[in-house]
C-alpha cells in the first residue's frame, strides 16, 4: 500500500532562494489582498495519542483566500513580482487595486493546472485586474473547470496528461504574447517558479508561528506532499532555515503512479527520473510525472525520507480528517491534501510498524506537522471518498 525508503542523498544543504526574509517580502505581499487571514493549525491530539505520538498538527488550506486550497499563494506572488517587473516598481510598493490603471491593456497570463494552481491563477487574475488563460489535462475535475471559468478565466480541457499540457501552455503562452506562470521549472525557465514556490512559503510561516501556541514550538516531524515538488521544496527549505535542518525529519510523499520525486532519489546517477503514462490517481494535484528542478536540490539535501502512496491509503486519510476522535476537530481534505495523515495512519497500523516507527524515529515524544493543502475541491469525489467508503483501506 506504500513504501517508505530513507534519503541517501540528504547534505543537510540549505538554499538560498528560501527563508525567513523573503518570507517576509512574501507574506507582507498576501496580507495586502483583501480576505487574507492565516489558515488555522489544528491539533489532533487524540489521533496522536492512538498512533504513539505526542501530537500531529495540522495546517487546514481549505479556506485560504476562499478558494479551498494554498496553491494561489504562489500564483498571487508570482503575478505581483511579474506585473511590478513589467512597471518597474519593486513587490513591496505593489498596489492591488490600483494596477489595474497603470496599464494600456490587461495582461493575458497563462498557465497548466490539475486544478488548483490555475485556479489560483484565474483568481490572481481577477483580483489584479488581468486575464487568465488556463489548460487543462485529460481528465480535468468539472468541478475545478467550472470553479476557473467563474472566476472569469477561460479555461481549455486537452487531451493530454499533465505534463505535456504544461508544454502546450508553453508554446502556446510563445505564440501569443501571453505570459506563462507555470508552477514548475525546466532548463531556461527558472524565476516564475522561483517566486511561486517562494509564494508557498506563507503557509509555512505562519504554521511556524502558530507553532508557538502548542507546548513544542518544533514539530518533530513534518510531512509534505509533492506532485513537482514546488511546495515540498519551497516550505522545506523554509523551515530548515527557520528551524535548523537537524531539528526535524521531514517526509516527502507522491502517488505510486506519479512518483518521480522518489525515483529520483533511488537514482544513483543522481538524474531526475521522469515517470510517463496516464499519471492517473485520485490525487490530482500529485499527478506530475516531471520534478522541479528549482526545488529538487532542497528536497534531496533536506528530506529524511521519501515515500509512494496508493489512492486508498490519501482516501483514508480523508475519511479520519473528516471522522475524528472525540475531543479533536474535523477537517475536510481533499486527496491530496490528506496523503500524509494517511500515510501516518498507515505507518502506524503496519504489521511492520516497530521497525518503521523506529527507521524514521517516530516515538510517543513526536510532534508530526502535515499539510492539508485542500479541502474538497473535487467535491463529488470527497463524497464518494468519505461517504460512500470508495478506495477502501
Ligand atoms: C492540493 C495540492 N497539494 C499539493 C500539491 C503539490 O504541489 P507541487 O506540484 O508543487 O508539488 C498540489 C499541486 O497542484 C495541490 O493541488
Amino acid at each position: 500500500m506504500f513504501s517508505i525508503g530513507n534519503n541517501k542523498l540528504f547534505s543537510g544543504n540549505i538554499s538560498p532562494l528560501f527563508n525567513k526574509e523573503t518570507a517576509r517580502e512574501v507574506r507582507n505581499l498576501h496580507r495586502k489582498i483583501d480576505g487574507y487571514k492565516p489558515t488555522p493549525l489544528i491539533s489532533l491530539e487524540h489521533l496522536a495519542k492512538k498512533l504513539g505520538l505526542k501530537d500531529i498538527l495540522v495546517k487546514d488550506e481549505s479556506s485560504r483566500f476562499g478558494l479551498n486550497a494554498f496553491k494561489v499563494l504562489g500564483g498571487s506572488y508570482a503575478l505581483a513580482k511579474l506585473l511590478a517587473e513589467k512597471l518597474d516598481i519593486n513587490v513591496e510598493q505593489f498596489d492591488l487595486k490600483g494596477i489595474q490603471s497603470l496599464l494600456k491593456e490587461p495582461v493575458v497570463f497563462t498557465t497548466a493546472t490539475a486544478g488548483n494552481h490555475g485556479t489560483g491563477v484565474a483568481w490572481a487574475a481577477r483580483e489584479m485586474g488581468q486575464k487568465a488563460v488556463v489548460f487543462m489535462p485529460k481528465g480535468a475535475a468539472s468541478s475545478s473547470v467550472e470553479r476557473i471559468k467563474a472566476l472569469g478565466a477561460e479555461c481549455i480541457i486537452t487531451d493530454v496528461n499533465y505534463d505535456d499540457t504544461v508544454r502546450l501552455a508553453s508554446q502556446t503562452a510563445l505564440k501569443n504574447g501571453w505570459l506563462l506562470v507555470q508552477d514548475t521549472a525546466w532548463d531556461g525557465y527558472e524565476t516564475i517558479p522561483t517566486w511561486i514556490s517562494q509564494g508557498y512559503m506563507t503557509m509555512a510561516d505562519e504554521a511556524v508561528e502558530q507553532l508557538s501556541e502548542f507546548s513544542d514550538s518544533i514539530p518533530t516531524h513534518v510531512m509534505l506532499q509533492a506532485g513537482v515538488g514546488a511546495m515540498a521544496g519551497g516550505v522545506l527549505g523554509y523551515l530548515v532555515d527557520a528551524l535548523g535542518v537537524q531539528n526535524f525529519k521531514a517526509i516527502v510523499s507522491e502517488p505510486v503512479t506519479a512518483d518521480c520525486v522518489y525515483q529520483s532519489a533511488q537514482d544513483k546517477s543522481g538524474k531526475l527520473v521522469a515517470v510517463d503514462g496516464d499519471l492517473n490517481s485520485i490525487m490530482a494535484g500529485l499527478a506530475c510525472g516531471e520534478v522541479n528542478p528549482v526545488t529538487w536540490p532542497i528536497l534531496k539535501d533536506c528530506a529524511f525520507a521519501f515515500a509512494k502512496v496508493e489512492d486508498s491509503i490519501a482516501a483514508t486519510g480523508m475519511r479520519i480528517l473528516g471522522n475524528p476522535l472525540k475531543g479533536d476537530r474535523a477537517i475536510t481534505s481533499g486527496a491530496s491534501g490528506a496523503i500524509n495523515l494517511g500515510l501516518l495512519y498507515a505507518i502506524a497500523n503496519s504489521p511492520d510498524k516497530e521497525n518503521l516507527k523506529r527507521a524514521l524515529g517516530l516515538t510517543e515524544e513526536s510532534v508530526v506537522l502535515i499539510f492539508s493543502t485542500e479541502g474538497d475541491t473535487d467535491s463529488d469525489l470527497y463524497r464518494k471518498v468519505v461517504w460512500e467508503g470508495l478506495y477502501p483501506y
